[in-house]
């Protein structure tokens, strides 16, 4: 067995891609939405048997290689890597040279994460950030679990400690570890700083957050934090803080908290709500949405969301929205963030998360308490004519990003009892605002390859005699020319041979005796089509089925041949050969009837 299939054996397909995507059984197989374009109902198939997965939608299909590819948008050595590791399996020819690169970053964060949290543990000059940690409700648990560190307040503890270990200063500033200095010399990019390492979702580190110790000298000339800049492994758009060890529990609870710090998260974690992230030094992108949407799409917001100020957290919840994810916020007490709202009313913030506010329902609240007048439902006080003006100038914007047109009818009508101004006179506003195009539906529709009927019930029986072949016996009804294309005729001539012989249909043997990869991925195809349209037939529907299509293939096929005749019989009249002219219209009666009786 070579090194591929060795790993395939031992990954669990559907294991594997539940860590990106929800897998439901049907049949055989397993279904989903597919990752790789937008879609409402599930075309994603998985089959656990063959370790293959294919998308009717977007027609992509692969296996576990394939799909940690598309998804991580990674090359196959990275792959390769990373499904060794998960699988057990030791590479012994790693020659790639972009393999060895990698690898050297990802082993130089580790130590990196190795170093700063031993530091923190036994160094005396820790004592302060030691003290500084525990003083934040942060316990040995959390603070192990999540490998938190402590780097002194010198300029090459770290640079010291890794070329003593044999990396090289190339490497170590590739990695974003240390700095360049004018001199040409290297010092360490974080310094007297708590560090918090972040790693992928395979719990690989590949970058760093780092806070200030507080009480320190220089403390105000800083950043409070600083990170990792983007290097070939660390891509700040592409990575969540924490999201390694939430997706487990975002997955089991089908939801994501989503905060804004790294404290936050910690807190989090530490209270049992192991479901929380945060971006890591950047707004949320379309590229981390699309990461979290791998685990749920149900998003609670825990960050404090100010309508006028905060421009980047609006974007935030404008691209969630619009990336089709439901989102609620956590009502946090005034100037608090989770963490905060953690240690000193841990009821509160159980009561939040069990009540979060819908995101409308909070927008709305918002924009009337922004205008100094009634919350949402207290219609005591009657807003001034510009105080209205002003929540319609808030809100409307907002109720027409809304994608379901009944939600936002039923919106628009609050909206309009809230203020008491006519709907009519909203409607009218709504209209006047440009919808901005989804970026997400603009570049990932699909349209689906047109097929022909014919073709189509050529790839449908033959599914179907792959899917149940103890109703071989029918392709004694059929003849390769009833099938368009050569794929299918190849795929008829060997089923046909192989059946005849053996009474069974043994698909890996027949895929042995086929010697073109196409052809091979074609069958592939045509299985998980029978799962797609098959899964649940009756006998009796896989007669009616079988039937139906094989009538249909013999009729499109005769009306094919006496068109032929009807051409030659053309051709004979003008040369006048009554007998040669009998012959071809007796054919021609004859096809007709066949024809018929289909
Ligand atoms: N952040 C950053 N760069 C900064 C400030 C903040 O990358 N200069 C990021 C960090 O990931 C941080 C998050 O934004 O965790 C939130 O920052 P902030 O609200 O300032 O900090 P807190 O989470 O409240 O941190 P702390 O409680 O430690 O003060
Ligand atoms: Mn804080």
């Amino acid at each position: 067995m070579d090194t591929v299939e060795e790993i395939k054996s031992k990954i669990d397909i559907v294991e594997f891609l539940s860590e990106y995507i929800r897998l439901r059984q049907s049949g055989n197989s397993f279904r989903a939405l597919c990752p790789f374009h937008k879609e409402k109902t599930p075309s994603f198939f998985v089959s656990p048997e063959r370790g293959i997965w294919h998308c009717f939608g977007c027609n992509k299909t692969g296996d576990i290689f394939g799909f940690l590819m598309e998804m991580e948008r990674i090359d196959f050595p990275e792959a390769l890597r990373i499904l060794a590791g998960k699988a057990g399996v030791v590479i012994e020819h790693y020659n790639q040279q972009a393999v060895s690169q990698k690898t050297k970053l990802l082993d130089i964060c580790r130590w990196s994460a190795e170093f700063y949290h031993k530091v923190l543990w036994e160094s005396p000059s820790a004592a302060p950030a030691r003290e500084y940690l525990k003083n934040r409700g942060l316990d040995k648990k959390t603070i192990n679990g999540f490998q938190m560190g402590f780097v002194p307040d010198k300029w090459d503890a770290l640079l010291k400690f890794l070329t003593g270990r044999g990396f090289k200063e190339k490497d170590i500033e590739a990695a974003g570890m240390i700095i360049r200095s004018d001199k040409g010399g290297f010092y360490d990019r974080f310094r007297n700083r708590i560090t918090f390492p972040i790693a992928d979702a395979h719990d690989q580190i590949v970058g760093f957050t780092a806070r200030i110790l507080p009480g320190t000298k220089d403390e105000d000339k800083t950043p409070k934090y600083i990170n990792t800049p983007d290097t070939p492994i660390y891509n700040k758009s592409r990575v969540l803080y924490g999201l390694n060890k939430a997706k487990a529990k975002a997955k089991e609870e089908d939801k994501i908290i989503l905060v804004e710090g790294n404290m936050d998260v910690l807190a989090c974690h530490q209270a049992g709500y192991e479901n929380a992230v945060c971006t890591s030094g950047t707004a949320l992108t379309q590229d981390q949405i699309k990461i979290l949407q791998r685990y749920t799409q149900n998003i609670i917001l825990g960050f404090d969301v100010d309508l006028a100020g905060q421009a980047a957290t609006q974007r935030s919840i404008d691209l969630l929205l619009h990336q089709g994810l439901n989102v609620k916020v956590l009502k946090l007490g005034k100037g608090k963030d989770p963490d905060e709202f953690i240690r000193t009313d841990l009821n509160g913030w159980k009561k939040a998360l069990k009540d979060p506010q819908p995101i409308m329902e909070y927008y709305f609240s918002l924009a009337f308490s922004a205008r100094g007048g009634s919350a949402l439902g207290e219609k005591d006080k009657e807003l001034s004519i510009e105080e209205k003006k002003s929540v319609v100038k808030i809100l409307l914007p907002i109720v027409s990003k809304l994608g379901d047109p009944v939600e936002r009818d039923l919106w628009l009508k609050k909206l309009s009892g809230d203020l008491n101004v006519s709907e009519i006179s909203l409607r009218d506003a709504l209209r006047r605002i440009i919808q901005p195009r989804n970026p997400f539906l603009k570049s990932e529709q699909i349209i689906p390859e047109k097929v022909s009927g014919e073709q189509q019930a050529g790839e449908r029986f033959l599914a179907l005699v792959l899917k149940y072949p103890e109703k071989g016996e029918v392709l004694k009804n059929v003849v390769l020319d009833m099938f368009l294309t050569p794929r299918d005729q190849t795929v008829i001539r060997i089923t046909k041979d192989y059946y005849f012989k053996n009474k069974n249909i043994d698909l890996t043997r027949i895929k042995k005796e086929i010697n073109d990869k196409e052809v091979i991925g074609y069958l592939d195809f045509l299985i998980f089509l029978a799962e797609k349209e098959f899964e649940s037939y009756k006998p009796a529907e896989i007669d009616k089925e079988l039937n139906c299509l094989t009538n249909l293939l013999k009729k499109k096929y005769l009306n094919k041949k006496r068109e032929k005749l009807l051409q030659e019989l053309k051709e004979e009249e003008t040369k006048g050969d009554r007998e040669t002219i009998e012959k071809i219209m007796l054919k021609i009666i004859k096809l007709s009837q066949g024809i018929d009786s289909c």
